[in-house]
């Protein structure tokens, strides 16, 4: 059977920006954002985007469409070495990894989405009236793991489609729909009074924050720029696997990563000031305050409940669009290098990964540990791993892939991306590696 392709161009920066924005922009960036001192930490993290995060997605589009294979066939086939290979196969156990806390939350979103579907008819959903505790009794234990299997099934269903009619045809439809319902959400709430706290917290750089903080802001920041743009995991170079055009990776990149970065900002300009007009501080309630904030935010508003309906069915789509990216790394290296069927390689995943979220969806620590330390040592380790080998592996065919079908003004940045990608930024990754592993 031939290896499928995307049918568009912008299918393909569709599915790619549907992988980066998700939960990561909605979620985790304001959490860690109000947990790191707010736009300092915005600075920081914009700062290595651009620096470690855009040359790094470009890495892993070089590796991926040279090889028209999955990460493990890709390492093997590009250096003949079956050792590349094996550092391939991390990021398998990597979309498992990520898939067992994601789908955990992404199954959190599934039931404050339905809570409020079906608020009209219960007498009130039921979050709105103690947001807290609302929370604090569905976020681990069998409801959890009960709802993380649904949103697993949805992303296998999709998974299951292929890449042209699942992934490039899901992402078409969702990824318009959430840019344009946050848009509308950030000028709504612009209107609301109070609004302008939000705003200040949000957007006012405070450079004393920065210069005292910032080796503790440096590590956290590291760890969301690559996770946002999912890079390290090995998604990217699975999707890039999938081009059969010589177009210009850099602008299709630039372009992701512009998204995924408006995403970011404009899911902070809907959240931040949503959460301070109803004087609620975003504090550092860690993976609650989302939930917690924005459904306090809701029950004191008239139509909260039509809005949370828009609000999480925006971030369950947003969720839906990268999960199944996740997916597709393991199911590309089993499709590919064993040769099973997709229906196959979906249906044996989903029974693991059913089984490892489940323990996730029980345990606190564990959901702490693998979305925290485990999932930023291996997307760092990862993106190393990658990085390292463009730069020394491919060398020089790195760099005719990635001016292959580039415009002039990246073709000439095509030399210093190498020295970025196979000198400097491995060792700002090695730095990063160690100062959050001692
Ligand atoms: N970029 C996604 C987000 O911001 O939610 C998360 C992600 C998806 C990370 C895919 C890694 C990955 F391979
Ligand atoms: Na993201």
């Amino acid at each position: 059977m031939t290896r499928e392709t995307w049918a568009t161009r912008t299918g393909f920066i569709l599915a790619a920006a549907g992988s980066a924005v998700g939960l990561g922009n909605i979620w985790r960036f304001p959490w860690m954002t109000a947990e790191n001192g707010g736009s300092a930490f915005l600075l920081v993290y914009l700062i290595v985007v651009l620096g470690v995060g855009v040359p790094g997605l470009l890495g892993e589009f070089v590796i991926g469409r040279r090889a028209r294979r999955n990460p493990v066939g890709a390492l093997r086939n590009l250096s003949g070495s079956r050792v590349w290979a094996t550092v391939g196969g991390i990021s398998a156990i990597t979309g498992v990894a990520l898939l067992s806390f994601y789908s955990v939350v992404g199954g959190w979103i599934l039931r404050y989405l339905l809570v409020s579907l079906a608020g009209p008819f219960t007498g009130g959903a039921a979050y709105l009236a103690d947001p807290g505790a609302y929370f604090g009794s569905i976020s681990f234990g069998v409801g959890a793991a009960g709802y993380h299997l649904l949103f697993l099934a949805l992303t296998g269903l999709i998974v299951l489609g292929g890449v042209r009619r699942g992934i490039e045809l899901g992402t078409k439809v969702m990824m318009p729909a959430v840019l344009a319902l946050l848009v509308g959400m950030a000028v709504w709430v612009s209107t609301r009074s109070g609004a302008g706290a939000g705003y200040d917290f949000f957007l006012t750089f405070d450079f004393e924050t920065i210069r005292t903080n910032f080796f503790s802001i440096l590590g956290p920041a590291a760890g969301q720029a690559l996770f946002t743009l999912s890079v390290g995991a090995g998604t990217m170079i699975t999707y890039a696997s999938y081009i059969d055009e010589d177009r210009s990776l850099p602008f299709d990149g630039s372009v992701i990563a512009l998204l995924n970065t408006g995403v970011g900002i404009l899911a902070g300009l809907v959240v931040f000031p949503l959460l301070f007009s109803q004087g609620i501080d975003p504090g550092s309630g860690g993976p609650g305050t989302l939930f917690v904030g924005i459904a306090g935010a809701f029950g004191a508003l008239p139509g909260g409940e039509a809005l949370s309906i828009l609000f999480f069915g925006v971030v369950a789509f947003a969720a839906l669009s990268s999960s199944i990216s996740m997916l597709e790394i393991p199911v590309a290296v089993l499709v590919d290098e064993v040769g099973w069927s997709r229906r196959r390689a979906v249906g044996t995943l989903l029974t693991l990964i059913a089984a490892t979220g489940t323990v996730t969806a029980f345990q606190p620590g564990l959901f702490d540990f693998v979305s925290g330390t485990l999932v930023d040592f291996l997307l760092t380790g990862g993106l190393l791993a990658f990085l390292l080998f463009a730069g020394w592996v491919l060398g020089r065919d790195a760099v005719a892939e990635y001016v292959t079908g580039a415009g002039s003004a990246a073709t000439r940045l095509a030399t210093p991306w190498l020295f970025a990608v196979g000198v400097v930024i491995p060792v700002f990754l090695t730095f990063t590696l160690l100062t959050t592993a001692g």
